[in-house]
């Protein structure tokens, strides 16, 4: 195989040698040509090898660490790379319909990652790479998974999720429906495959609903930034006993009570199409209260008119949270962006929940279908902090 002899920034050597798997642009990285696709960069200084793939296209990610050394044969390598990230995950199957059959630079695909539907997949791209040898990958995908699981893949769709326009879903192999409910431990849920970005459901935090020793009997929970209910449902399935959940967004509350319907948790529910902070402030003077807070904003948070990120929110969410959690109750506050370090994110909630009587119990992070990297912060972008009150 063809690979284009390049130079690097020292930086950028010491970070690849580390197991960061980016070369982000600059003054090196405007050499790089569009039509050269594998490059050979060299370490001077320690003689090793990289081959990268070159994404010039992106504009900041100019090339993806694909392995030490040169890379020989890539299509086979990455048919074992697949083959190796779906079979690790076959255990995950039997509990929940919709897994990460691949994580990206964790499963050393970079910027390639892959979502089982049941018996379907959608693949997400975040680099414009994988698009350009779409007709070699896709056959290499079908054919991993059927080793990997030993049964076909029923259809294959496609979804650019880098900054380009196009989000729609591409059908690509098979007949892919316009929506499907989806099983995860035990709840259903909508997935919905022709609205654009969003498919209803984020696998990447199931393994903390998981894993979270909360007892959820006769409990009552507040899901905030509650999307499609997640975590309104899964809590509501392990016994709740009533769960509030806010969003700003009347479709994202009428796809959550689609899903209560699914599984029949109308009862026990009440849907508040509000602002967090506003939601809050009327929960207090109604004298509400909670054994459970879930608070998952995105990294951006707007209150319709504001805008503010999500950690900074966390000064004025967290005195608020300690006057409705009843004595003994937990708060599991997480942020969304690798563009915060968990450094950070941990100083600035101790900062933050000083003023409070909340105490912090454990921290949590992506886990089992979504493995994180050793110095790749970018993908550690899941960060969260559980805090009970005495
Ligand atoms: C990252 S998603 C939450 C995902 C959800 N926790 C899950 O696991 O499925 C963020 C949600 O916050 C909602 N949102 C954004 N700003 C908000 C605000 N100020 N108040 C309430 N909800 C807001 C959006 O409509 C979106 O549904």
């Amino acid at each position: 195989m063809n690979l284009t002899p390049v130079q690097l920034h020292p930086a950028s050597f010491k970070h690849l040698s580390k197991g960061h798997p980016w070369v982000i642009k600059d003054q090196y990285t405007e050499k790089f040509r569009a039509k050269e696709r594998f490059l050979l960069a060299t370490d001077k200084k320690s003689q090793k090898d990289f081959t990268l793939i070159s994404d010039t296209a992106h504009p900041k990610i100019k090339a993806r660490l694909w392995c030490e050394g040169q890379e020989k044969n890539f299509l086979k390598t990455l048919k074992e790379r697949l083959i190796d990230a779906f079979t690790k995950r076959a255990p995950l199957l039997k509990e929940r319909e919709c897994v990460f059959l691949s994580f990206g630079e964790a499963d050393f695909l970079p910027g390639l990652f892959i979502l089982s539907f049941k018996e379907g997949i959608v693949i997400h791209s975040y680099a414009r790479y994988w698009k350009k040898i779409q007709k070699e990958l896709i056959p290499i995908v079908k054919d991993s998974y059927k080793e990997a699981f030993s049964r076909p893949v029923s259809w294959i769709a496609w979804q650019e999720r880098d900054d380009s326009k196009n989000t729609n879903l591409t059908p690509l192999l098979g007949k892919m429906p316009p929506s499907m409910e989806i099983n995860e431990f035990g709840v259903k849920y909508l997935v919905q495959f022709d609205q654009g970005y969003d498919l209803g459901l984020y696998p990447d935090m199931a393994a903390i609903r998981k894993n979270l020793p909360f007892q959820w009997n006769n409990k009552r929970v507040l899901n905030l930034y509650a999307y499609t209910g997640a975590w309104s449902l899964f809590p509501l399935s392990r016994g709740a006993s009533h769960v509030i959940s806010v969003d700003l967004s009347s479709k994202y509350m009428d796809w959550l009570e689609k899903n209560l319907a699914l599984n029949g948790f109308q009862n026990k529910h009440t849907s508040l199409i509000s602002d967090t902070e506003k939601a809050l402030k009327n929960l207090i003077s109604h004298n509400e209260t909670f054994d459970f807070i879930l608070c998952d904003p995105p990294s951006f948070s707007s209150d319709g008119k504001k805008t503010q990120t999500s950690l900074k929110a966390y000064q004025k969410l967290l005195p608020l949270f300690e006057e409705l959690l009843n004595p003994k109750g937990e708060v599991l506050s997480f942020i969304n962006t690798h563009s915060i370090t968990r450094k950070r994110f941990e100083e600035k909630m101790k900062e933050y929940s000083s003023g409070t009587h909340l105490k912090r119990k454990s921290t949590w992070a992506l886990k089992e279908d979504c493995p994180t990297l050793k110095n790749f912060p970018e993908g550690d972008y899941l960060k969260g902090i559980l805090y009970f009150k005495p």
